[in-house]
């Protein structure tokens, strides 16, 4: 059974014409995908889509074999910016996907504790938001992410707004904790060729707009690499290939 599939979405925003076009595309079974594309050409719809967030004008979005308006909370979401409530401290920014569940006190407090030491950051429970670097409130959102318990994780540029070293090491962090849960279908939204390559095992690239298709590129790397991995003939060649798609799209950037 599918994961994800699109069948012959169409989207526009009202007053505008089509984002996306009778799209297609499916995603077969549990793995990390990344969407590369140009600023503004659809990227974010796609996610706002699945999460039934907006409303296509034709097509049906299924999720397991099941259409999307039958189902509710199928999937955990980071949006673009870190979305941490300023006014809530770090724990009960991390309750709130449980919260929303009616789960139950005690085991809330337990799943917090564990998610924070398992991204490293137990001391940080009775802090706000804005004591926080930009990295650790991008771990703080991908934590939140996790606590909903989706097996469809869906990333809208998690790291784009970091500094590039921090950036680095963000991308083998987010590796290797995803790596943990084989089950997890992490769907990435990125403008960042090396980022795509480093984090997945397909990557689907927009090449025109409005999005008609995506082209669907495998990585062909297991899940345990290093970033030197990304030095190798085979890879610069993916790189290049995928720059020159982006390149001779239609989009706008
Ligand atoms: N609420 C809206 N009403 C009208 N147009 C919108 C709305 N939201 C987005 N758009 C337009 O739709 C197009 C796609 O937007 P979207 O946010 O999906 O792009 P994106 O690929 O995620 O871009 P970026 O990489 O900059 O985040 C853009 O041209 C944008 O200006
Ligand atoms: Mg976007």
């Amino acid at each position: 059974m599918n994961i994800l599939e699109f069948e012959d979405v169409s989207f526009s925003y009202e007053g505008y014409g089509p984002t996306i076009q009778n799209l297609s595309f499916t995603i077969d079974k549990p793995k990390f995908v990344s969407i590369i594309g140009a600023s503004g050409c659809g990227k974010s719809t796609i996610f706002k889509l699945i999460l039934s967030l907006l409303n296509m004008q034709s097509g049906n979005i299924f999720y397991k074999g099941k259409n999307i308006n039958t189902l509710r909370s199928y999937a955990g979401y980071m949006p673009q910016k870190d979305l941490l409530f300023p006014w809530k401290n770090i724990k009960n920014n991390l309750s709130i996907p449980m919260d929303i569940k009616n789960i139950p006190k005690k085991e809330k407090e337990q799943k917090i504790s564990s998610i924070l030491e398992d991204i490293g950051l137990s001391d940080v429970a009775e802090k706000m938001p804005y004591e926080l670097s930009g990295g650790m409130r991008q771990r703080i959102s991908f934590a939140r992410t996790i606590l909903t318990d989706s097996d469809l994780l869906l990333f809208d540029e998690p790291l784009s707004a970091l500094d590039y070293i921090t950036r680095l090491q963000m991308q083998s962090w987010l590796l290797d904790r995803l790596n943990k849960f084989s089950d997890k279908t992490a769907i990435f939204i990125t403008h960042d060729v090396e980022e795509a390559i480093f984090l997945s095992d397909t990557i689907l690239v927009v090449k025109d707009v409005p999005i008609k298709e995506l082209i669907r590129v495998d990585v062909p790397l297991s899940r345990n690499r290093t970033r030197d991995m990304l030095d190798k003939t085979e890879m610069i060649n993916l790189k290049n290939n995928i720059l020159s798609m982006l390149k001779n799209g239609g989009s706008n950037e």
